[in-house]
C-alpha cells in the first residue's frame, strides 16, 4: 500500500477546517495511518522544505509554515500520492479545479491550506521527517 504525507497548513487549522479536510481524504477511501498536530520552528520548516531553499518564496513559505499549528498525517491506500494530489488540486488555488480542497479553502499560492508529497521519494523523506515507525499503523 502506498503512503503519502499530508499537511493541513496553518491557514486551514486556524479556520477550523481540520475535520472537513481529513473527512475528504477518508471519503475518498484513503486511510489515516498516522496523525498529529505540531508547531514547526522556523528551522523545522526550512528542513522540511529544503528542496525549495533556492526559491524566492522560501523565506516567506517557512515563516508561514512556522506561524501556527499544523496537522500532519500519513495517508495510505492504492495510489495514495496521486489520489491526495487530485483531492488537493493545483498549488495555486486560483488555478485549482472545482471540487478540490485548494479551490474550496485555499487563500493564495502560499496559504493554500494543504500539502502533499509529490513522489515516492519525497513521501519517504517527508513521512520520516514527522513520524517514527512506532507512530505508524500499518494495516
Ligand atoms: P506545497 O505543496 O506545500 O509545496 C511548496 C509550497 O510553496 C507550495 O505548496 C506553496 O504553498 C508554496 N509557494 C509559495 N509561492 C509559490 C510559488 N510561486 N510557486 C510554487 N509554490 C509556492
Amino acid at each position: 500500500m502506498e503512503q503519502t504525507l499530508a499537511i493541513i497548513k496553518p491557514d486551514a487549522v486556524e479556520r477550523n477546517l481540520v475535520g472537513e479536510i481529513l473527512g475528504r481524504a477518508e471519503e475518498a477511501g484513503l486511510r489515516i495511518a498516522a496523525l498529529k498536530m505540531v508547531r514547526l520552528s522556523k528551522e523545522g520548516a526550512q528542513g522540511f522544505y529544503y528542496v525549495h531553499k533556492e526559491r524566492p518564496f522560501f523565506p516567506s513559505l517557512t515563516d508561514f509554515m512556522s506561524s501556527g499549528p499544523i496537522v500532519v498525517a500519513v495517508l495510505q491506500g492504492e495510489g495514495a500520492i496521486q489520489k491526495w494530489r487530485d483531492l488537493m488540486g493545483a498549488t495555486d488555488p486560483a488555478k485549482a479545479d472545482e471540487g478540490t480542497i485548494r479551490k474550496a479553502f485555499g487563500l493564495n499560492v502560499e496559504k493554500n491550506s494543504v500539502h502533499g508529497s509529490d513522489s515516492p521519494q519525497s513521501a519517504a523523506y517527508e513521512i520520516a521527517y514527522f513520524f517514527s515507525e512506532l507512530e505508524m499503523v500499518n494495516k
